[in-house]
């Protein structure tokens, strides 16, 4: 079966969000666009939340977002159990998201990347594997908050 990869922009993102959703058809996924569905002026984690919400509760493996600077989705995308959004802006940046931090969510700076690139960045992500030993390690040291303020 198709895996399915829920996939959100804001306005920013809206017009790459299209094109990889269509990329990700014809590469065998099955996307799951949550929106926006328009360019009109839209709130970036209201996207993010959704996307990172099916990924936490395990309904789907990774997801990917859009936004202008990729980074007002990455810090909602974030806020997310066991979500690790990263933001990429070329593929290197991707397959080391990949490959150290097992990065379940690729967050794409849509004004700072083309679409041609967004498409290189995304199917870098798509492709590459965690490596797993120290990296791992490493990983579970991001669930904890023993470095953070009592509440
Ligand atoms: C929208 O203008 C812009 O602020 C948004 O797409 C994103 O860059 C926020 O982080």
């Amino acid at each position: 079966m198709a895996e399915t990869i829920p996939i959100g922009a804001d306005h920013a993102g809206f017009e790459m969000k299209n094109r990889l959703v269509e990329e990700l058809k014809s590469m065998g996924y099955a996307p799951e666009d949550v929106g926006a569905y328009s360019a009109e002026s839209t709130d970036y984690a209201d996207f993010g939340h959704i996307v990172a919400d099916k990924v936490s509760r395990g309904e789907a493996k990774r997801g990917i977002l859009l936004c202008g600077t990729g980074l007002g989705m990455a810090y909602a995308a974030n806020r997310h159990h066991g979500v690790r959004a990263a933001v990429a802006w070329e593929p290197d940046i991707a397959r080391l998201a990949r490959e150290h931090n097992d990065a379940n969510v690729l967050v794409l700076p849509s004004r700072f990347v083309n679409t041609e690139e967004g498409v290189q960045i995304m199917k870098t992500w798509l492709s590459t594997g965690f490596e797993g030993g120290r990296h791992a390690r490493r990983i579970a040291k991001i669930e904890t908050d023993s470095g953070s303020n009592p509440r």
